[in-house]
């Protein structure tokens, strides 16, 4: 028997962006405020997240705001306007697939609308059509981190299950108009960190004392996003016979700090807390091992008679998943830096590993080792939808961007991608995140660049919105054109 020795020939390679961080025209054709468009930019110097601000005044204060310079995913790099020149850049990259998310509040404005927002339909409408005219792949999440706000003020989002339907009825609207342009979609992006905040679940959270308060609180917005993703699946299958539907994870591949088997305990609990959202969204049910976690964090998960038959009934065709880096596992609780982008309480850094800017640890056999693990576990088709790296770009003297920092990093990880596939696992595509530069989601900064084109842009606001070929464009260009061969 042979192995496959490089990517498959219809290998989808491509980028990956998200509306709220690239659109702007948050109040434009009938758009109204988004859950991600109600986040404060991180003050300067600061590099960690503001995500958790979820205070109803601090909501509050947001939707009678109507400032792009303190909110700056309502101005992200106006693709709104500049796609169809963004589109052509992709293009002559020879870009396969093109991941963008649906803005739910361009469809419904407030979310609980019973028509949709026309003229929110024809802008995708265009977006999709300028992607099939270079024979481009649209691959479309339908739910990037944000809710209509309106949801959320009127029932605290996810935490409610009333959200079901009113996203059942948008998942309808968009399978039934772009039934002939979208063939891959999915639900919820990174569903394992997507749950926390209050674009899952309001202010709620910020009323509760205890952590074990909280995740009641996560797990049960968490169920309701299960049958909800469960039920869009269902759909897509009727509306759009072979579309395929696949779930988001964010993986965070995590070591044992040592062989003490105290750690690869602890790492082995961490993980299963990781892949706890794949399990029940590729195999169609709740794993034993949460039974105990529940039982011991205080947790009663609310469901329908039937919830359980739809999660079993309509699990996803593929998975996808972000990989940016790993972290180590101790037994120890431990309070390290390495736990804010990881999630991870008990993270420690690894010494073998460099880091990011930002602290994220870059580990491209992570990668390998990410894709081995979930092929093993599910025998499911994989799909990296999101690996880059968050660097400070510098125009030089001769006005280009000499990235060599960012083909270093994409390089390292699609070798280890390569090897991955000639281990066995089945690989539908890569996209880099993200191939123009956006809005940073976790800081809203501009300067945490990914892109291979470069925004002209800065943290405040201001720049012309220019674009322009960083070498890293000519570099992946070449990748896609020999198939991954030509590093
Ligand atoms: C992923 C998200 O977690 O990471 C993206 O899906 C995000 O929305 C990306 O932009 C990179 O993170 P950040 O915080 O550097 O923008």
């Amino acid at each position: 028997t042979d192995y496959p020795k490089t990517f498959p020939e219809n290998f989808l390679w491509g980028g990956a962006t998200a509306a709220s961080q690239i659109e702007g025209a948050w109040n434009i054709d009938g758009k109204k405020l988004s859950g991600a468009e109600c986040i404060k930019g991180a003050k300067k110097g600061n590099i960690n997240s503001t995500l958790d601000d979820a205070t109803l005044r601090s909501i509050t204060e947001a939707v009678n705001s109507d400032s792009e310079k303190e909110y700056p995913k309502r101005h992200g790099n106006d693709f709104y306007h500049h796609y169809k020149e963004d589109i052509r850049l992709l293009a002559d990259m020879g870009f396969k697939a093109f991941r963008i998310s649906i803005a739910w509040s361009r469809i419904f404005p407030n979310g609980d609308e019973l028509t949709p927002n026309e003229k929110g339909l024809e802008f995708y409408d265009r977006v999709f059509d300028e992607m099939r005219k270079y024979n481009i792949e649209p691959v479309v999440t339908l739910s990037h981190y944000e809710m209509p706000i309106g949801l959320t003020l009127k029932y605290n989002g996810w935490a409610s299950r009333q959200a079901i339907s009113d996203f059942t009825r948008y998942t309808e609207t968009v399978f039934r108009r772009y039934k002939d342009k979208v063939k891959y979609w999915m639900t919820f992006n990174e569903i394992n960190t997507g749950t926390t905040g209050f674009h899952a679940t309001g202010a709620l959270e910020d009323g509760l004392k205890t952590e074990n308060e909280k995740l009641q609180l996560r797990y049960q917005a968490l169920h309701y996003q299960f049958v909800a993703s469960s039920l869009a699946t269902k759909q897509l299958h009727e509306i759009i016979p072979g579309a395929k539907m696949g779930c988001m994870l964010a993986r965070m591949q995590t070591y044992p700090a040592t062989c003490n088997p105290a750690d690869v305990v602890m790492a082995q609990k961490v993980d299963r807390l990781n892949l706890f959202f794949t399990d029940v969204q590729v195999c169609g049910e709740y794993p034993e091992y949460m039974n105990r976690y529940f039982a011991e964090h205080n947790i009663t998960i609310k469901m329908l008679a039937n919830d359980q038959q739809i999660l079993k009934k309509y699990p996803v065709d593929y998975l996808s998943l972000s990989y940016y880096m790993s972290s180590a596992t101790t037994a120890k609780e431990v309070n390290d830096l390495t736990a804010e982008a990881t999630g991870n309480q008990h993270a420690v850094r690894n010494k073998y590993l460099k880091t990011t800017p930002w602290g994220w640890q870059i580990d491209p056999q992570g990668l390998r080792i990410a894709l081995n693990t979930l092929w093993d576990r599910y025998r499911t088709p994989l799909f990296v939808v999101e690996n880059g790296m968050g660097s400070y770009d510098k125009i030089s003297e001769d006005g280009k961007v000499h990235d060599d920092y960012r083909i270093s990093y994409l390089r390292a990880h699609i070798e280890q991608m390569k090897e991955a596939v000639k281990d066995g696992v089945q690989l539908m595509g890569y996209l880099t995140w993200a191939p123009i530069d956006l809005v940073s989601f976790s800081t809203s900064q501009m300067s945490k660049r990914y892109g291979f084109v470069y925004v002209d842009l800065d943290d405040d606001g201001n720049g012309t919105l220019e674009r322009m070929p960083k070498d890293s464009f000519y570099w992946y260009k070449k990748v896609i054109a020999t198939n991954g061969e030509n590093l």
